[in-house]
């Protein structure tokens, strides 16, 4: 639960476009006084872009662990001696970030954690009983881009999700692939975000078999193309051509469209295992290399691939399970003393019953304030005007509906508390 006082809160807001940002959700990160750019690629999260990520990470966390994966965290410091065992610190080039310690000794800081795990899963089970196993975490990830833009899109430093598992044989790596497709799809429809599945290369089951997870908008790097009548989607380069009808449902014809791509499930095979020697014993007590999968997902770029799908020229509007506070509670005139009393009532009782509030008690014009609140994208105002309160009554106003209603003010917390949980 998190409540606070506008007056209080950091969140510097800028009136104007900050000319760093080429693209909408990044413009308003910045102007939301979410984010701040320390260097290229490189950003400091201020509290409101801190919860937004949180939100995003316990979504994850939720829909993870109901999967029966279970969360570690693996450092970002990783000695090179694990990457040499897979021929990657050779490989991987420029991307990855290289350390040398006091003793001359190289590091890497992590873009991606298969060593990092393999070791672990090697040097821990040992027999085919123990498996399959699912491990995750929620990591800070380094890959030094060559082109770092957008914001929290393409960072150099930048939050990720990356779960691994490990298996016996085909069949269970399938089954735990399809697990994940779904707990996928159960965290960005929870996140409320209009999503397909591209199947990057239905061709290749096996070996590199992956499948990408994107986000429909405008800006997208990647092109795609979708069914308007279902969810069928292909990479554009791959396999269809527009206007082409659709495979799955033979009633839509395919078109282009674009993607953010902000999750990617792999099956990996033997790739790492092989090379690290990870194995088991099977129930002939024969060696074999385990069987693997990954899973990943961006969890920075979702919060702000979120905002390309979801805002107006007023501002960001968040779906509820991302937005930093869920209302706004905000007298219109935070000099009056009556005016004042019923605001701060209606905030105690907020708290009271665990909402995520905002309480706006800022000295500055209403206008100013309602622009910032919108700006920031908070789903719900509580208004607290003259007019209304002789009437006893408040506005409760949606930012996406746009929609106002004038309500008793005894009223006014159940009525948010059903608007929060999404019951009304
Ligand atoms: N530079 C980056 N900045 C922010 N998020 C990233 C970045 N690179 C990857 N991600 C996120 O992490 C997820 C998993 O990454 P992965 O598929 O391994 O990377 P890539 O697609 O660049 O090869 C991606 O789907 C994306 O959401
Ligand atoms: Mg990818
Ligand atoms: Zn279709």
């Amino acid at each position: 639960m998190w409540a606070m006082r506008m007056s209080r809160l950091l969140v510097p807001t800028l009136r104007e476009d900050p000319s760093e940002a080429e693209i909408i959700s990044h413009k308003l990160l910045l102007r939301g006084g979410f984010i701040r750019k320390v260097a290229a690629g490189i950003y400091t999260f201020l509290p409101l872009g801190f919860k937004v990520l949180q939100n995003v990470a316990r979504v994850i966390r939720e829909e993870m662990n109901r999967s029966g994966a279970q969360e570690i965290f693996m450092p970002v410091l990783i000695p090179s001696e694990l990457w040499q065992e897979t021929g990657r610190w050779d490989i991987y080039g420029k991307e990855l970030f290289r350390v040398t310690d006091r003793h001359e000794r190289l590091f890497c800081l992590g873009p991606t954690h298969e060593e990092v795990i393999t070791d672990l899963v090697r040097t821990s089970l040992r027999s085919y009983k123990q498996l399959p196993i699912n491990l995750y975490q929620i990591q800070t990830k380094f890959r030094d881009e060559i082109r770092p833009r957008f914001g929290l899109m393409r960072g150099r430093e930048f939050m990720m999700k990356d779960a691994y598992s490990f298996h016996t044989s085909e069949e269970d790596l399938d089954r735990e692939y399809r697990e994940m497709h779904e707990t996928y799809c159960c965290i960005f429809t929870r996140l409320g975000l209009d999503f397909r599945v591209v199947e990057a290369d239905p061709g290749l089951i096996g070996g590199n078999f992956s499948q990408e997870f994107m986000l429909l908008a405008d800006s997208g790097e990647e092109e795609i193309l979708a069914c308007p009548q279902c969810q069928f989607a292909v990479n554009w380069k791959s396999f269809a051509n527009e206007g082409e009808s659709c495979p799955k449902c033979q009633g839509g014809a395919l078109i282009k469209k674009r993607g953010i791509e902000v999750g990617h499930i792999f099956k990996l095979g033997t790739k790492y295992s092989e090379k690290m020697k990870c194995v088991y014993l099977d129930e002939n007590n024969q060696e074999k290399s385990m069987i693997m999968g990954c899973y990943g997902i961006g969890v920075g770029r979702t919060a702000q691939a979120a905002i390309e799908q979801k805002h107006d020229e007023n501002g960001i509007i968040w779906p509820l399970p991302l937005a930093p506070f869920k209302a706004a509670i905000l007298p219109v005139d935070c000099a009056d003393k009556e005016q004042m009393a019923v605001a701060e009532k209606i905030y105690q009782s907020a708290l009271g019953n665990n909402l995520e509030v905002v309480l706006d008690d800022r000295p500055d014009r209403v206008g100013t304030r309602l622009k910032d609140i919108d700006l920031i994208g908070i789903p719900f105002k509580v208004i607290i005007g003259p007019r209304g309160l002789k009437e006893g009554k408040v506005e409760i106003k949606g930012r996406a509906s746009g929609k106002t209603d004038l309500v008793p003010i005894l009223d006014c917390n159940d009525i948010l508390s059903k608007l929060i949980s999404g019951q009304s």
